[in-house]
């Protein structure tokens, strides 16, 4: 048995005996918009079950915060009112702050070292505990691409992010990452980003690859630092109130699928960074790359900060050093 399926046996256990199986409609919860890499991950999850059902469950997604935002969405799944969910772990790590150890500045080399990590044992041991701490069943890992910050005004050191209103996705670890460095960092969901960047509500934004290009958020900025600070995981989601609910037979195919299209994510990222970024950067905008060194003590200040606030830190370490190459 390998430890996806170890963890959804475990939260089986935790969580009732099983039912026998039952035909449903799941509803899929997701703010990434229609064409994002997740949400097509999505669609492709419910025609596969459905495929593996023989029809007997089907999967409506709702994309784009339509169901409302994450920390809305986590709600509806812990009350059984929302079945599943593509969610970043940004919005987990608020409820179970372990998963704050995934955002380790440069913990990750590069994109294929994130994929990496993600898909360790160590990563899919802390899937163990949402059930208990969230109300939730973690079936794995997916990811979007490591951040960058896009700026309105020109970036030539970290010292010209002092002050600056930056966006950040609403979590902590990003959020006392900012505030290392001294910016004035501003929390704000996916869906609000582009009128704030473009009336200039935020001077600057964190944000991954594919959505600079995608949704062009290039226009707006004079200058792009390629920084690959963090990496930035997703997770497949399922209500454990619903979970409870299910056979063994369906959490067995749920579980598998859904984790088979949720790990799909990573390839799909790692071998499209690399385009984005050469195309982003053909735009013309001042493109700078940096490494940590850009951010001086601001990487070793939130180390310490985040050493006190779990203990998986030294572990993911240890698993992005053996993962290193
Ligand atoms: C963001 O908040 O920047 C974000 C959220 C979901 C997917 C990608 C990016």
């Amino acid at each position: 048995m390998n430890t996806i399926a170890r963890t959804l046996a475990g939260a089986t256990l935790v969580l009732s005996a099983a039912l026998p199986a039952a035909a449903k409609d799941f509803r899929l919860g997701l703010i990434t918009p229609p064409p994002h890499i997740w949400t097509q991950a999505a669609e492709a999850f419910g025609a596969d079950l459905a495929l593996a059902s023989d029809g007997a469950h089907s999967v409506a997604v709702f994309p784009a915060r339509q169901l409302g935002n994450e920390a809305e969405m986590l709600q509806q799944l812990q009350t059984g009112a929302l079945d599943m969910a593509f969610m970043t772990v940004a919005e987990v790590s608020n409820r179970a702050p372990d998963f704050g150890a995934f955002y380790a500045p440069y913990l990750a080399q590069d994109i294929a070292h994130a994929g990496r990590i993600l898909r360790s044992d160590t990563a899919t041991d802390l899937l163990a505990q949402l059930p208990a701490t969230v109300g939730v069943v973690g079936t794995g890992y997916g990811m979007a691409g490591l951040r960058q910050i896009v700026s309105r005004g020109e970036v030539s050191s970290a010292a010209d992010l002092a002050g600056v209103k930056l966006r950040i996705t609403p979590f902590e670890p990003l959020l006392d990452f900012y505030n290392a460095i001294g910016a004035a960092p501003t929390p704000m969901p996916l869906p609000s980003v582009y009128d704030a960047l473009a009336n200039g509500q935020v001077d600057a934004i964190d944000m991954d690859a594919e959505l600079i290009w995608a949704l062009k958020y290039y226009e707006h900025a004079d200058t792009i630092v390629q920084s690959d600070h963090m990496m930035f995981p997703m997770v497949g989601l399922v209500s454990a109130r619903v979970w409870a609910g299910l056979s063994e037979e369906d959490r067995t195919m749920i579980g598998d699928l859904m984790a088979q299209h949720v790990d799909g994510t990573i390839d799909s990222y790692i071998a499209k960074e690399g385009p984005w970024l050469e195309q982003i950067e053909a735009t013309g905008r001042t493109y700078i790359k940096v490494d940590d060194t850009f951010f001086s003590d601001a990487v070793a200040s939130w180390n310490e900060t985040w050493s006190a606030k779990t203990d998986v830190l030294d572990d993911m370490r240890q698993v992005a050093a053996d993962t290193a190459e």
